[in-house]
């Protein structure tokens, strides 16, 4: 199947210049997707990487840590020719921007690293550092020219997550980029868009006809969005305490998955249509006062507990968290769209850490068939019609339907029709980064968040964080660590008459 598929085309040169080398997802996830890459051929034939550190170090230092990182993280075996011909043009130079001299400093160096590598001044700056040092970077890029496209040369600016942590911080900093480069030029990375099975939503409902006419308020009862982790906060404590469920996980992850399932399909698969309908639908989501907010929401910190083999102590043990923190671990919310695809359907969202499954998927329930044909027979076992896009642990999608048990009465039973990615394609197991990376080096940004998209996400969170910081204490039940949750979770369906759908 993958055999028919058109060769993907080599991005131009360029120099690809990371700030916050020496962190984690540089380590972790960057130069193992750029290994990715450089084994399947995608990347420039002239190319450099140029690593910015805020003290100086030597590039073979560099070299040997990323090599290690490469060595621990990479999705397949290390060919050590390609590992090394990549780290080769690797160079290591240090700007700090409490210190514009640097960055004027770093500015000669790299456009001498650029004459040197022939990359015609194509460049990409990829901020993968703490969320704080965004605008100061960017700004001093600014300053120092960096940023302004001249002579037919490309300038961009990816920024990883989060951007911003409310409504307020993210139109601040959109303010700030936007004052720097264009919003073409910006590529606001959300790894979720980088897994197969995300994109594969709009291939699902745009490239099948049969989809359309039934993906509506007429014939869908309502859809459920969970992405559930076994994983607790880890070392990431002081982050996580800051931060919470709501924050870290819905206004990107859990949105960029509510907007692909309800927009509306765009006139073309280009970046600009498709990015216009999912800022759309986003805007479209009612907005709620901090009251309906509370009445629409769960949120649960764990508790000690076991998951698996390992023993995870209470959520406000764990190292770096305030012992008295009201920060949640889970979130559950109610939400509804006013448009007129989908006006009186709910929308709920969950997602936690600590949980005792790792799912994450898209559960599309549609109304239930007329009962009276089947009045005699066991209706209440009638399963219920779910189309359910799974991300995690499978990638695939399933269908549960009603059908006849075999024999001589009318008995029936629940069956599931299911494709799983991997009986059908075989892919090299990746970062999920590559794509992303690939596509801002080729300057596509649809996989990418508009400014748009992003304040609106924000805009539809904001009452919910506003509530429940008011609230403090108040309302924020607990759960064991390895169960599924807050049992007021369940409620929140419950008194609508519905119910989560079971987990593994
Ligand atoms: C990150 C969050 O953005 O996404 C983490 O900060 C979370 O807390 C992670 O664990 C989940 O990603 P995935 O791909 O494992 O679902």
């Amino acid at each position: 199947m993958t055999e028919n598929q058109p060769a993907q085309k080599k991005p131009d040169a360029c120099s690809f210049v990371i700030f916050g080398v020496t962190g984690d997802l540089t380590h972790r996830l960057v130069i193992p997707a750029l290994y990715n890459l450089a084994a399947t051929n995608l990347l420039p034939d002239q190319f450099c990487i140029v690593g910015i550190a805020r003290k100086a170090m030597s590039s073979d230092e560099l070299r040997d840590s990323l090599m290690k990182g490469l060595r621990q993280y990479a999705t397949r075996p290390v060919d050590d020719a390609i590992a090394s011909r990549l780290l080769e043009c690797l160079t290591c130079l240090a700007a700090d921007p409490a210190d514009p001299a640097s960055f004027d400093a770093m500015r000669d160096a790299l456009e001498k690293q650029e004459k040197a590598r022939r990359t015609g001044g194509n460049r990409l700056f990829y901020l993968a550092t703490p969320p704080d040092a965004f605008a100061p970077i960017s700004k001093e890029l600014g300053r120092t020219g960096l940023l302004k496209e001249k002579n037919g040369a490309w300038r961009r600016l990816v920024v990883e997550k989060p951007f911003g942590t409310d409504l307020a911080s993210a139109k601040a900093l959109n303010d700030e980029l936007l004052k720097i480069v264009d919003e073409q030029q910006i590529y606001r990375i959300d790894h979720y868009l980088g897994k197969e099975t995300v994109q594969n939503i709009l291939v699902l409902r745009f490239a099948n006809g049969m989809f359309e006419p039934i993906w509506n308020r007429n014939h869908i009862d309502h859809i459920q969005i969970t992405v559930d982790e076994k994983l607790g906060v880890g070392h990431r404590g002081s982050f996580y305490d800051a931060t919470g469920a709501l924050r870290d996980m819905v206004p990107n992850h859990l949105f960029q998955l509510l907007s692909l399932v309800t927009m509306e399909p765009p006139a073309r698969f280009d970046a600009h249509a498709v990015r216009t309908e999912k800022a759309e639908v986003l805007a479209a989501i009612q907005p709620q006062s901090e009251a309906e907010a509370l009445d629409n929401s769960v949120r649960g910190q764990y508790l000690g507990g076991k998951i698996g083999d390992t023993e995870m102590v209470d959520y406000d043990k764990t190292e770096d968290v305030k012992p008295d923190s009201n920060t949640e671990t889970y979130a559950a919310l109610k939400l509804t769209i006013d448009n007129w695809r989908w006006a009186g359907v709910p929308f709920y969202l969950r997602t936690g850490k600590a949980l005792g499954t790792k799912r994450t998927e898209v559960a599309i329930k549609f109304k239930q068939a007329p009962f009276a044909m089947f009045r005699n027979t066991p209706v209440d076992r009638l399963s219920q019609n779910y189309l359910v896009i799974s991300v995690e642990p499978t990638e695939g999608i399933t269908l549960q339907f009603n059908t006849k048990v075999p024999g001589p009465a009318i008995n029936i039973d629940g069956v599931e029709m299911k494709f799983r990615y991997k009986d059908y394609f075989k892919a090299e197991p990746s970062t999920g980064y590559e794509t992303l990376i690939y596509d801002c080096m080729i300057g596509d940004n649809i996989l990418f968040q508009r400014a748009d998209s992003v304040e609106a996400g924000w805009r539809a969170v904001q009452p919910f964080l506003d509530a429940w910081k008011k609230a403090g204490p108040k309302g924020l039940e607990t759960y064991k660590a390895g169960s599924e949750g807050p049992a007021e979770a369940d409620e929140l369906l419950q008194r609508d008459g519905r119910s989560w759908r079971k987990l593994g």
